[in-house]
């Protein structure tokens, strides 16, 4: 097939840019590399755009006589969009819009998209099923639970097929190391706790010990970045006019802030200095995916189901580019 990834320079855009064209397709990134890396993707492959620019994703559409779109282009910060929503409804209400209008100019009617476990809020049960309501409970949630409505009407009315994979928590790097994770500002916890192990900052803050788990931290479901990139690949296979998929993608296993910081210090050998602070508003204790729903529609079994070997790829990428791409 013949794809344009959005946000194809991002961190999870860009692995699954690299698995995608292993297995054959053809693909190009399609990035306004605000938060992207030029870097990330293979050379050739990258159309510099922003998803507001309608005119130009058509005439992208069309040229590459594109048939599948994988939408990751997005600002993902939950502070970030409770303190500034209006960036969040532009970019990914907004611009999602854009890119919808684009396809149905071009006639494009298959999309894989990046929704969140975010669209959520706070679950009812534990592990969280698709049954469970969505209810976001920031902008960023809300932001990725409208588009999935967009899509949800436009296989309707239009035939279009989607699927919308709602990710627990991304992480890891490339086997052979070539890309990895980084983001600016960084908020996600591995990289920190390794930015730590490299010396670049001082101690962990974790935000928290007194919440009704275990060990009084948050827990989280953490899913390595290519099994993401599997995923998406599974539920292109499985579009088809008026295909509608709403999966979990997650481990249904999850670790807590004390967890991840320990498993840390295992692989890297250092002793990670922590400090334990208030905890932020709006982190529900435990979020962890049943994603038995995944593996039945797409057939999708996550390859990596222990932390440290997830760990092991994020500090191998983090050890030979310690200041990320730059
Ligand atoms: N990282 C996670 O743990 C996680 C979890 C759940 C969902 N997601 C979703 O997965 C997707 C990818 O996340 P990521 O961590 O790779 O983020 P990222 O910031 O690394 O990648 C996003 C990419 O989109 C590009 N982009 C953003 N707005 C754009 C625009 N208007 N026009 C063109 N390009 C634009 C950025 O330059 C960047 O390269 C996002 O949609 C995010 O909401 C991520």
């Amino acid at each position: 097939m013949k794809l344009l990834v959005t946000g194809g320079a991002g961190y999870i855009g860009s692995h699954t840019l690299q698995q995608v064209l292993a297995a054959g397709h053809e693909a190009w990134a399609y990035d306004n590399l605000g938060k992207g890396h030029r870097q990330a993707v293979p050379d050739g492959r990258l159309v510099e755009g922003d998803l507001h620019d309608t005119d130009h994703l058509t005439e992208v559409l069309r040229t590459y006589k594109i048939n599948a779109v994988m939408h990751f282009a997005a600002f993902a910060l939950v502070g970030e969009s409770v303190e500034d929503p209006s960036i969040y409804y532009n970019n990914n209400v907004a611009g999602g819009i854009s890119l919808a209008n684009a396809m149905r100019r071009a006639d494009v009617k298959r999309i894989v998209f990046s929704s969140t476990t975010a669209t959520y809020g706070i679950p009812n049960r534990i592990p969280i099923d698709e049954t469970e309501d969505q209810r976001p409970i920031n902008p960023y949630g809300f932001s990725k639970f409208v588009f999935e409505k967009l899509l949800e009407d436009f296989a309707h009315a239009y035939g279009w097929g989607y699927a919308a994979l709602r990710y627990f928590n991304a992480a890891g790097a490339a086997k052979d190391g070539s890309i990895g994770e980084d983001h600016t500002p960084e908020s996600h916890l591995i990289p920190l706790v390794l930015q730590v192990a490299l010396g670049q900052r001082e101690k962990i803050y974790m935000f928290g010990d007194d919440y009704p788990t275990p060990d009084g931290t948050c827990i989280r479901d953490y899913v390595h970045v290519l099994d993401l990139a599997s995923a998406h690949l599974l539920a292109l296979e499985q579009l088809s006019d008026g295909t509608a998929i709403k999966v979990n993608l997650g481990t249904g296993r999850g670790q807590s802030v004390q967890e991840i910081v320990e498993a840390c210090r295992r692989v890297t050998g250092h002793p990670i200095p922590c400090e334990v602070v208030a905890r932020r508003a709006g982190d529900p204790p435990e979020l962890i995916a049943d994603a038995n729903l995944a593996r039945e529609v797409l057939g999708w079994e996550p390859e990596y189901t222990d932390i440290e070997e997830v760990i092991r790829t994020a500090w191998a990428w983090h050890q030979s580019h310690p200041n990320g791409y730059q």
